[in-house]
Protein backbone atom coordinates (compact mmCIF):
# COMPACT_ATOMS: atom_id res chain seq x y z
CA UNK A 1 0.00 0.00 0.00
CA UNK A 2 0.81 3.31 -0.73
CA UNK A 3 -0.12 6.81 0.82
CA UNK A 4 0.32 10.31 0.02
CA UNK A 5 -1.22 12.56 2.19
CA UNK A 6 -3.33 16.17 1.03
CA UNK A 7 -4.71 16.04 4.17
CA UNK A 8 -8.53 16.03 2.57
CA UNK A 9 -11.02 12.95 2.15
CA UNK A 10 -8.83 9.68 1.58
CA UNK A 11 -9.35 8.04 -1.81
CA UNK A 12 -8.20 4.60 -2.79
CA UNK A 13 -7.24 3.96 -5.72
CA UNK A 14 -6.44 0.55 -7.76
CA UNK A 15 -5.31 0.14 -10.56
CA UNK A 16 -2.10 -2.34 -12.06
CA UNK A 17 -1.01 0.04 -13.56
CA UNK A 18 1.13 1.99 -12.00
CA UNK A 19 1.26 5.11 -14.90
CA UNK A 20 -2.33 5.63 -14.41
CA UNK A 21 -2.43 5.46 -10.75
CA UNK A 22 0.73 7.83 -10.73
CA UNK A 23 -1.15 10.28 -13.08
CA UNK A 24 -4.66 9.53 -11.19
CA UNK A 25 -2.65 10.33 -7.93
CA UNK A 26 -0.93 13.65 -9.15
CA UNK A 27 -4.75 15.21 -9.69
CA UNK A 28 -6.23 13.58 -6.77
CA UNK A 29 -3.54 15.22 -4.72
CA UNK A 30 -3.73 18.65 -6.54
CA UNK A 31 -6.96 18.94 -5.50
CA UNK A 32 -6.37 17.86 -1.74
CA UNK A 33 -7.06 14.51 -1.52
CA UNK A 34 -5.01 11.93 0.64
CA UNK A 35 -4.86 8.93 -2.02
CA UNK A 36 -3.62 5.63 -1.15
CA UNK A 37 -2.46 3.09 -3.85
CA UNK A 38 -3.53 -0.66 -4.17
CA UNK A 39 -1.94 -2.48 -7.18
CA UNK A 40 -5.51 -5.25 -7.84
CA UNK A 41 -8.52 -6.22 -5.96
CA UNK A 42 -7.39 -8.09 -3.63
CA UNK A 43 -4.81 -5.75 -2.49
CA UNK A 44 -7.91 -3.18 -1.93
CA UNK A 45 -9.71 -5.64 -0.27
CA UNK A 46 -7.01 -6.03 2.61
CA UNK A 47 -6.66 -2.29 2.99
CA UNK A 48 -10.29 -1.41 3.19
CA UNK A 49 -10.25 -3.97 6.37
CA UNK A 50 -7.86 -2.17 7.84
CA UNK A 51 -8.51 1.23 7.13
CA UNK A 52 -11.87 4.01 7.02
CA UNK A 53 -11.39 4.81 3.25
CA UNK A 54 -15.13 5.17 1.87
CA UNK A 55 -13.99 6.40 -1.67
CA UNK A 56 -12.83 3.67 -4.06
CA UNK A 57 -11.44 4.86 -7.82
CA UNK A 58 -10.69 0.86 -9.15
CA UNK A 59 -10.00 -0.27 -12.79
CA UNK A 60 -12.13 -2.77 -14.18
CA UNK A 61 -9.57 -5.00 -15.37
CA UNK A 62 -6.90 -6.48 -13.36
CA UNK A 63 -5.05 -9.60 -12.18
CA UNK A 64 -6.01 -11.29 -9.09
CA UNK A 65 -9.56 -9.66 -8.21
CA UNK A 66 -10.80 -7.06 -10.91
CA UNK A 67 -12.86 -4.29 -10.36
CA UNK A 68 -16.34 -5.93 -10.60
CA UNK A 69 -15.31 -8.75 -7.94
CA UNK A 70 -13.84 -6.15 -5.63
CA UNK A 71 -17.27 -4.21 -5.77
CA UNK A 72 -19.26 -7.28 -5.51
CA UNK A 73 -17.41 -8.56 -2.30
CA UNK A 74 -17.86 -4.74 -0.73
CA UNK A 75 -21.56 -4.89 -0.97
CA UNK A 76 -21.75 -7.81 0.26
CA UNK A 77 -19.82 -7.66 3.39
CA UNK A 78 -20.87 -5.45 6.24
CA UNK A 79 -18.84 -2.38 6.64
CA UNK A 80 -20.21 0.06 9.38
CA UNK A 81 -19.93 2.97 6.59
CA UNK A 82 -21.11 3.14 2.99
CA UNK A 83 -17.95 3.12 0.01
CA UNK A 84 -18.40 5.15 -2.61
CA UNK A 85 -17.18 2.97 -5.70
CA UNK A 86 -16.22 4.73 -9.16
CA UNK A 87 -15.65 1.93 -11.99
CA UNK A 88 -12.69 2.88 -14.11
CA UNK A 89 -13.57 1.30 -17.81
CA UNK A 90 -11.49 1.66 -20.82
CA UNK A 91 -14.53 0.26 -22.85
CA UNK A 92 -17.71 1.91 -22.20
CA UNK A 93 -19.86 -0.02 -24.16
CA UNK A 94 -23.60 -0.55 -22.50
CA UNK A 95 -23.33 -4.15 -21.08
CA UNK A 96 -20.82 -2.97 -19.27
CA UNK A 97 -22.10 -0.48 -17.36
CA UNK A 98 -25.46 -3.13 -16.39
CA UNK A 99 -22.58 -5.75 -15.15
CA UNK A 100 -21.01 -2.46 -12.95
CA UNK A 101 -24.60 -1.04 -11.85
CA UNK A 102 -25.00 -4.46 -11.10
CA UNK A 103 -22.46 -4.97 -8.57
CA UNK A 104 -23.20 -1.94 -6.99
CA UNK A 105 -20.77 0.81 -8.51
CA UNK A 106 -21.60 4.29 -8.00
CA UNK A 107 -20.43 5.82 -10.97
CA UNK A 108 -18.54 4.63 -14.20
CA UNK A 109 -15.41 6.73 -15.55
CA UNK A 110 -14.12 5.82 -18.95
CA UNK A 111 -10.15 5.48 -19.02
CA UNK A 112 -8.75 7.63 -20.75
CA UNK A 113 -9.92 10.09 -18.15
CA UNK A 114 -11.27 14.06 -18.72
CA UNK A 115 -9.47 15.52 -15.36
CA UNK A 116 -12.83 17.66 -15.48
CA UNK A 117 -15.13 14.75 -14.99
CA UNK A 118 -12.71 13.29 -12.80
CA UNK A 119 -13.70 16.02 -10.47
CA UNK A 120 -17.25 16.03 -10.78
CA UNK A 121 -17.43 12.65 -10.36
CA UNK A 122 -15.52 12.97 -6.59
CA UNK A 123 -17.85 15.94 -6.11
CA UNK A 124 -21.12 14.18 -6.23
CA UNK A 125 -19.36 11.09 -4.64
CA UNK A 126 -18.60 13.21 -1.60
CA UNK A 127 -21.81 14.67 -1.65
CA UNK A 128 -23.29 11.13 -1.38
CA UNK A 129 -20.89 10.10 1.77
CA UNK A 130 -21.67 13.65 3.12
CA UNK A 131 -25.69 12.64 3.20
CA UNK A 132 -24.84 9.75 4.50
CA UNK A 133 -23.11 10.87 7.23
CA UNK A 134 -26.15 12.94 8.21
CA UNK A 135 -28.26 10.53 7.44
CA UNK A 136 -26.37 7.97 10.09
CA UNK A 137 -26.12 11.35 12.77
CA UNK A 138 -29.62 12.23 12.89
CA UNK A 139 -30.20 7.91 13.26
CA UNK A 140 -28.17 7.91 15.62
CA UNK A 141 -29.70 10.79 17.51
CA UNK A 142 -33.20 9.50 17.27
CA UNK A 143 -32.12 6.62 18.71
CA UNK A 144 -31.45 8.42 21.53
CA UNK A 145 -34.09 10.22 21.64
CA UNK A 146 -36.45 7.28 21.45
CA UNK A 147 -34.59 5.75 24.38
CA UNK A 148 -34.85 9.06 26.31
CA UNK A 149 -38.73 9.02 25.96
CA UNK A 150 -38.76 5.22 26.41
CA UNK A 151 -37.35 6.27 29.77
CA UNK A 152 -39.23 8.94 30.79
CA UNK A 153 -42.52 7.45 29.91
CA UNK A 154 -41.81 4.64 32.09
CA UNK A 155 -40.71 6.90 35.01
CA UNK A 156 -44.19 8.90 34.43
CA UNK A 157 -45.63 5.19 34.83
CA UNK A 158 -44.22 4.37 37.53
CA UNK A 159 -44.73 7.63 39.10
CA UNK A 160 -48.32 7.38 38.63
CA UNK A 161 -48.95 3.99 39.98
CA UNK A 162 -46.44 4.85 43.37
CA UNK A 163 -48.52 7.93 43.49
CA UNK A 164 -51.61 5.95 44.15
CA UNK A 165 -50.12 2.98 46.32
CA UNK A 166 -48.45 6.28 48.42
CA UNK A 167 -51.96 7.45 48.78
CA UNK A 168 -53.57 4.28 49.92
CA UNK A 169 -50.58 3.59 52.38
CA UNK A 170 -51.07 7.34 53.43
CA UNK A 171 -53.84 6.82 55.98
CA UNK A 172 -53.33 3.45 57.58
CA UNK A 173 -49.53 4.92 58.22
CA UNK A 174 -51.48 7.70 60.20
CA UNK A 175 -53.11 5.87 61.97
CA UNK A 176 -50.47 3.45 62.72
CA UNK A 177 -48.18 6.78 64.06
CA UNK A 178 -51.45 8.23 65.88
CA UNK A 179 -52.16 4.56 68.01
CA UNK A 180 -47.77 4.07 68.41
CA UNK A 181 -47.85 8.08 70.06
CA UNK A 182 -50.88 7.61 71.97
CA UNK A 183 -49.51 3.91 73.65
CA UNK A 184 -46.27 5.53 74.04
CA UNK A 185 -47.87 8.66 75.98
CA UNK A 186 -49.52 6.24 78.06
CA UNK A 187 -46.54 4.26 78.99
CA UNK A 188 -44.40 7.59 79.57
CA UNK A 189 -47.48 8.84 81.84
CA UNK A 190 -49.30 5.90 83.02
CA UNK A 191 -51.26 7.92 86.26
CA UNK A 192 -51.60 11.30 83.86
CA UNK A 193 -53.91 8.78 81.74
CA UNK A 194 -55.98 7.70 84.70
CA UNK A 195 -54.81 4.56 85.61
CA UNK A 196 -51.99 2.89 87.54
CA UNK A 197 -49.01 0.81 85.43
CA UNK A 198 -49.49 -2.66 85.83
CA UNK A 199 -46.13 -3.45 83.44
CA UNK A 200 -43.88 -0.63 85.10
CA UNK A 201 -40.88 -1.88 86.54
CA UNK A 202 -42.14 -5.26 85.40
CA UNK A 203 -39.28 -7.18 83.04
CA UNK A 204 -39.70 -6.37 79.49
CA UNK A 205 -40.85 -3.37 80.15
CA UNK A 206 -38.13 -1.18 79.03
CA UNK A 207 -37.82 -3.25 75.67
CA UNK A 208 -41.50 -3.15 74.92
CA UNK A 209 -40.84 0.87 75.08
CA UNK A 210 -37.81 0.38 73.00
CA UNK A 211 -40.25 -1.81 70.57
CA UNK A 212 -42.55 1.07 70.28
CA UNK A 213 -39.56 3.64 69.63
CA UNK A 214 -38.61 0.98 66.85
CA UNK A 215 -41.97 1.01 65.60
CA UNK A 216 -42.46 4.68 65.37
CA UNK A 217 -39.17 5.18 63.97
CA UNK A 218 -40.29 3.05 61.27
CA UNK A 219 -43.38 4.52 60.21
CA UNK A 220 -41.86 7.67 60.36
CA UNK A 221 -39.54 6.18 57.66
CA UNK A 222 -42.52 4.88 55.81
CA UNK A 223 -44.39 7.83 55.79
CA UNK A 224 -41.29 9.62 54.25
CA UNK A 225 -41.03 7.45 51.37
CA UNK A 226 -45.20 7.62 50.87
CA UNK A 227 -44.42 11.64 51.08
CA UNK A 228 -41.39 11.19 48.45
CA UNK A 229 -43.54 9.59 45.96
CA UNK A 230 -46.56 11.71 46.36
CA UNK A 231 -44.68 14.55 45.57
CA UNK A 232 -43.32 13.04 43.01
CA UNK A 233 -46.89 12.45 41.46
CA UNK A 234 -48.11 15.66 42.46
CA UNK A 235 -48.37 18.57 39.75
CA UNK A 236 -46.48 21.76 41.02
CA UNK A 237 -48.57 23.85 43.15
CA UNK A 238 -48.68 27.72 42.38
CA UNK A 239 -48.70 31.04 44.26
CA UNK A 240 -47.92 28.52 47.32
CA UNK A 241 -45.21 30.25 50.32
CA UNK A 242 -43.76 29.79 53.52
CA UNK A 243 -41.09 30.80 55.40
CA UNK A 244 -38.37 28.40 56.83
CA UNK A 245 -38.99 28.77 60.33
CA UNK A 246 -41.64 27.22 60.63
CA UNK A 247 -41.21 24.54 58.81
CA UNK A 248 -37.93 23.64 60.50
CA UNK A 249 -40.08 23.97 63.90
CA UNK A 250 -42.72 21.31 62.61
CA UNK A 251 -40.28 19.10 60.88
CA UNK A 252 -38.26 19.07 64.96
CA UNK A 253 -41.86 18.74 66.37
CA UNK A 254 -41.93 15.44 64.37
CA UNK A 255 -38.50 14.25 64.49
CA UNK A 256 -36.26 15.93 67.74
CA UNK A 257 -36.87 12.21 69.49
CA UNK A 258 -35.74 10.90 67.15
CA UNK A 259 -32.47 12.57 66.76
CA UNK A 260 -31.89 12.35 70.39
CA UNK A 261 -32.37 8.71 70.38
CA UNK A 262 -29.47 8.50 67.79
CA UNK A 263 -27.23 10.59 69.79
CA UNK A 264 -27.14 13.33 66.56
CA UNK A 265 -26.72 16.49 68.17
CA UNK A 266 -28.18 19.76 66.13
CA UNK A 267 -27.66 23.10 65.62
CA UNK A 268 -30.45 24.73 63.60
CA UNK A 269 -30.10 28.27 62.35
CA UNK A 270 -33.27 29.08 60.36
CA UNK A 271 -34.64 32.33 61.41
CA UNK A 272 -35.27 33.88 57.74
CA UNK A 273 -38.71 35.79 57.99
CA UNK A 274 -39.11 36.12 54.27
CA UNK A 275 -41.60 33.87 52.58
CA UNK A 276 -39.78 31.26 50.03
CA UNK A 277 -41.48 30.57 46.67
CA UNK A 278 -42.16 26.96 47.60
CA UNK A 279 -45.21 25.37 49.38
CA UNK A 280 -44.63 23.76 53.24
CA UNK A 281 -45.10 20.51 52.28
CA UNK A 282 -42.56 21.16 49.49
CA UNK A 283 -40.02 22.64 51.57
CA UNK A 284 -40.66 20.04 54.26
CA UNK A 285 -40.08 17.44 52.09
CA UNK A 286 -36.97 18.38 50.89
CA UNK A 287 -35.78 19.62 54.39
CA UNK A 288 -36.71 15.95 55.27
CA UNK A 289 -35.03 14.48 52.34
CA UNK A 290 -31.90 16.20 53.01
CA UNK A 291 -31.88 15.64 57.01
CA UNK A 292 -32.66 12.17 56.61
CA UNK A 293 -29.39 11.46 54.47
CA UNK A 294 -27.23 13.40 57.12
CA UNK A 295 -28.90 11.48 59.77
CA UNK A 296 -28.19 8.01 58.06
CA UNK A 297 -24.98 8.91 57.23
CA UNK A 298 -24.27 9.99 60.33
CA UNK A 299 -25.81 6.31 61.51
CA UNK A 300 -23.59 4.77 59.54
CA UNK A 301 -20.36 6.11 60.06
CA UNK A 302 -17.90 3.98 62.14
CA UNK A 303 -15.75 6.49 63.34
CA UNK A 304 -15.55 8.53 66.83
CA UNK A 305 -16.64 11.76 65.57
CA UNK A 306 -19.42 13.67 67.35
CA UNK A 307 -22.46 13.26 65.73
CA UNK A 308 -23.80 16.25 64.61
CA UNK A 309 -26.02 18.19 62.20
CA UNK A 310 -26.26 22.05 61.15
CA UNK A 311 -28.40 24.12 59.45
CA UNK A 312 -27.55 27.78 58.48
CA UNK A 313 -28.72 30.10 56.33
CA UNK A 314 -27.63 33.22 54.07
CA UNK A 315 -29.29 34.86 51.35
CA UNK A 316 -29.03 37.58 48.68
CA UNK A 317 -31.37 39.67 47.34
CA UNK A 318 -33.64 37.21 45.73
CA UNK A 319 -32.57 34.19 47.12
CA UNK A 320 -32.67 31.81 50.59
CA UNK A 321 -29.06 29.43 50.85
CA UNK A 322 -29.56 26.92 52.80
CA UNK A 323 -26.93 24.88 53.79
CA UNK A 324 -27.33 21.06 55.93
CA UNK A 325 -23.78 19.99 57.08
CA UNK A 326 -23.20 16.71 58.49
CA UNK A 327 -20.31 14.85 60.29
CA UNK A 328 -20.68 11.83 58.65
CA UNK A 329 -18.42 10.22 55.97
CA UNK A 330 -19.25 11.83 53.06
CA UNK A 331 -20.26 11.19 49.63
CA UNK A 332 -19.04 7.31 48.54
CA UNK A 333 -17.12 7.83 45.15
CA UNK A 334 -19.16 5.43 43.34
CA UNK A 335 -22.36 7.62 44.19
CA UNK A 336 -20.66 11.01 43.27
CA UNK A 337 -21.71 11.04 39.65
CA UNK A 338 -25.66 9.81 39.94
CA UNK A 339 -26.45 11.41 43.16
CA UNK A 340 -29.33 12.86 42.03
CA UNK A 341 -30.89 9.96 39.59
CA UNK A 342 -34.04 8.10 40.62
CA UNK A 343 -33.73 4.75 42.49
CA UNK A 344 -29.21 5.41 43.07
CA UNK A 345 -28.86 4.52 46.45
CA UNK A 346 -25.86 3.72 48.68
CA UNK A 347 -28.54 1.88 51.12
CA UNK A 348 -28.92 -1.90 51.81
CA UNK A 349 -32.38 -2.90 49.90
CA UNK A 350 -35.34 -1.91 52.07
CA UNK A 351 -33.47 0.90 53.57
CA UNK A 352 -33.35 3.35 51.15
CA UNK A 353 -35.82 3.58 47.50
CA UNK A 354 -33.06 6.45 46.34
CA UNK A 355 -35.94 9.04 45.57
CA UNK A 356 -35.35 11.47 48.18
CA UNK A 357 -32.64 13.98 46.33
CA UNK A 358 -34.13 13.45 43.24
CA UNK A 359 -37.42 14.60 44.34
CA UNK A 360 -36.15 16.89 46.20
CA UNK A 361 -34.09 18.66 43.04
CA UNK A 362 -37.69 18.58 41.11
CA UNK A 363 -39.54 20.42 43.75
CA UNK A 364 -36.61 23.13 44.04
CA UNK A 365 -36.62 23.13 40.23
CA UNK A 366 -39.71 23.49 39.77
CA UNK A 367 -39.52 26.35 41.82
CA UNK A 368 -37.16 27.94 40.30
CA UNK A 369 -34.56 26.72 42.71
CA UNK A 370 -32.20 24.22 43.01
CA UNK A 371 -29.44 21.41 45.10
CA UNK A 372 -26.01 20.59 45.26
CA UNK A 373 -24.68 17.92 47.18
CA UNK A 374 -21.10 17.47 48.08
CA UNK A 375 -18.06 17.13 50.73
CA UNK A 376 -16.55 19.36 52.75
CA UNK A 377 -14.06 18.50 54.79
CA UNK A 378 -15.88 17.17 58.08
CA UNK A 379 -18.40 15.48 56.01
CA UNK A 380 -21.14 16.36 53.35
CA UNK A 381 -23.07 19.70 53.15
CA UNK A 382 -26.55 20.09 51.33
CA UNK A 383 -26.62 23.67 49.63
CA UNK A 384 -30.52 24.76 48.33
CA UNK A 385 -31.38 27.86 46.58
CA UNK A 386 -35.11 28.87 46.88
CA UNK A 387 -36.28 32.19 45.58
CA UNK A 388 -37.37 34.48 47.63
CA UNK A 389 -42.02 34.64 47.13
CA UNK A 390 -42.01 38.28 46.10
CA UNK A 391 -38.57 38.05 43.53
CA UNK A 392 -38.87 37.15 40.18
CA UNK A 393 -36.78 34.29 38.99
CA UNK A 394 -35.72 31.90 36.53
CA UNK A 395 -34.61 28.18 36.61
CA UNK A 396 -30.89 28.18 38.05
CA UNK A 397 -29.82 24.91 38.56
N1 LIG B 1 -25.38 13.54 53.71
C1 LIG B 1 -24.94 12.55 52.93
N2 LIG B 1 -23.73 11.96 53.17
C2 LIG B 1 -23.29 10.95 52.38
N3 LIG B 1 -23.98 10.44 51.32
C3 LIG B 1 -25.16 10.99 51.05
C4 LIG B 1 -25.71 12.06 51.83
N4 LIG B 1 -26.91 12.40 51.28
C5 LIG B 1 -27.10 11.56 50.25
N5 LIG B 1 -26.07 10.72 50.10
C6 LIG B 1 -25.93 9.66 49.08
O1 LIG B 1 -26.88 9.89 48.06
C7 LIG B 1 -27.66 8.72 47.84
C8 LIG B 1 -29.00 9.11 47.30
O2 LIG B 1 -29.74 9.81 48.29
P1 LIG B 1 -31.31 9.84 48.18
O3 LIG B 1 -31.83 10.64 49.30
O4 LIG B 1 -31.70 10.23 46.80
O5 LIG B 1 -31.71 8.30 48.33
P2 LIG B 1 -31.57 7.38 49.63
O6 LIG B 1 -31.36 8.21 50.85
O7 LIG B 1 -30.58 6.33 49.33
O8 LIG B 1 -33.02 6.72 49.67
P3 LIG B 1 -34.42 7.49 50.04
O9 LIG B 1 -35.20 7.48 48.76
O10 LIG B 1 -35.02 6.63 51.08
O11 LIG B 1 -34.10 8.87 50.46
C9 LIG B 1 -27.65 8.03 49.18
O12 LIG B 1 -27.95 6.64 49.06
C10 LIG B 1 -26.23 8.29 49.67
O13 LIG B 1 -25.33 7.38 49.07
MG1 LIG C 1 -32.58 9.90 51.21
Amino acid sequence: MYRDSGGGLQILIVDDQEDIRISLSAFLRSWRYTVVQASNGEEAWEILQTSDISFVISDWSMPVLNGIDLCNRIRAASFDRYIYFILLTANTEKTDMIAGMEAGADDFLGKPFDHNELRVCIRAGERILLLEQRLKHQQKQLVETNAALIQTEKLATLGAIAGSVAHELNSPLGAILNASERIQSTLDNPLEHGFLSAFAGKVGFEEMKEDLELLISAALHCRSVVADLLSSARAPSENETCTLPEVVQGWLRLYRKQLELYGIEYDFSADEPRRLALSYPALSQVLTNVLMNARDALIESTDDKPRQISLHTEADQNHCIITVRDTGPGIAPQMEEQLFNAFATSKEQGKGTGLGLWVSRSLLQKAGGGIVLRNYDGGAEAVMIIPFADAISSPIL
